[in-house]
């Protein structure tokens, strides 16, 4: 039987749904010596503002059970340096790319939105409104209903490309957030990102982040991410990217089961660079054995129990 791992996302087209997650590929040049990045269903960029950022100080990772905690504070090179120095080479190798953009107003969002859009190249917007771990913009207005409504919005009126706000676990209804972006004209949404979190070093009683407090991500946050895209599914029409934590093909076909449409892989990056072709090459055996012809197909397919 004829199998496709394509899946649609508004009106962009990925090559299969497995996607490297923002802040955990670099830019997705990095990788090329290694890797056929233009393989992977796309790369979703490093988070950029319009101008480069330095970040926090280190100490900013931390390895904790299951998973690491980070405050890397959006350190990068700015979306004019990007579309200069990265974009084109990354178009010649036929990278889907899946640009990360930050901002501490609504004005730097829709300016660096208007950037990216005067380049080709540039495959969709993931729109970074939860980080947790700068002080201005981001997830000041990812936790913020009418925040969340306002960026989509104001972004969605600057650029004919395909819009995907990312959103915040940190919030207590992540649907309704999926719902603000929905109604503020967004093609898709993004999530998790990383979990508001904290860890001591108990003989010097010092955090061990320099900003103290960071991001959770890896395979500790995976049932609660699997949670909140099975919510959002049920809360709106738009196709979902799910995240948190996978490091399994068994783990894609999760987040798909609950509804999303593609997912994205972080942490697990680290741990194995070469994971991408497991990643895909499990899907399309799980795919053969059930008989399953389209991707699409497994969206959303969670069965009740009897
Ligand atoms: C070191 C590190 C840097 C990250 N940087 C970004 C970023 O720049 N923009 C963003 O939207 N998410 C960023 N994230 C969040 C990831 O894209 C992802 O949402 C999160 O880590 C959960 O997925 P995972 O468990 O597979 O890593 C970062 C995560 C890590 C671990």
């Amino acid at each position: 039987m004829a199998r496709d791992l394509s899946v649609q996302i508004g009106s962009l087209t990925l090559k299969n749904p497995i996607i490297a997650a923002s802040g955990c590929f670099g830019y997705g040049l990095e990788y090329a010596g290694s890797l056929d990045v233009s393989a992977l269903g796309g790369v979703a960029s490093k988070g950029l503002f319009l101008k480069e950022r330095e970040g926090h100080p280190p100490p900013r990772i931390v390895e904790t059970p299951s998973g690491m905690l980070n405050a890397i504070g959006l350190q990068g090179i700015g979306v004019h340096r990007y579309v200069a120095e990265k974009l084109p080479e990354l178009r010649r190798l036929g990278v889907t790319n899946i640009v990360n953009i930050c901002g501490t107003t609504l004005d730097e969002y829709c300016e660096v939105a208007r950037v990216l859009s005067d380049h080709e190249g540039v495959a969709a917007l993931e729109l970074n409104i939860s980080c947790p771990n700068i002080k201005e913009g981001g997830i000041q207005f990812g936790c913020s209903l009418t925040g969340t409504y306002d960026v989509v919005s104001a972004v969605r009126k600057v650029t004919t490309l395909p819009i995907i706000p990312k959103l915040t676990p940190n919030v207590t209804d992540v649907a309704s957030f999926a719902r603000a972006s929905e109604e503020g004209g967004a093609d898709a949404v993004s999530l998790v990102n990383t979990f508001l979190a904290m860890a001591i070093d108990v003989e010097t009683r010092t955090p061990k982040l320099s900003n103290m407090l960071g991001g959770l991500s890896g395979p500790a946050i995976r049932p609660i991410a699997v949670r909140m895209v099975y919510e959002c599914h049920q809360a709106v029409k738009l196709p979902i990217i799910g995240m948190g934590g996978i490091q399994s093909a068994t783990d894609v076909i999760e987040f798909l089961i609950a509804g999303a449409s593609a997912v994205q892989v972080g942490t697990a990056n680290f741990v194995d660079p070469f994971i991408w072709t497991k990643l895909t090459d499990g899907l399309a055996d799980y795919m053969d054995r059930h008989g399953i012809g389209r991707v699409s197909e497994i969206t959303g397919s969670l069965r009740k129990n009897t």
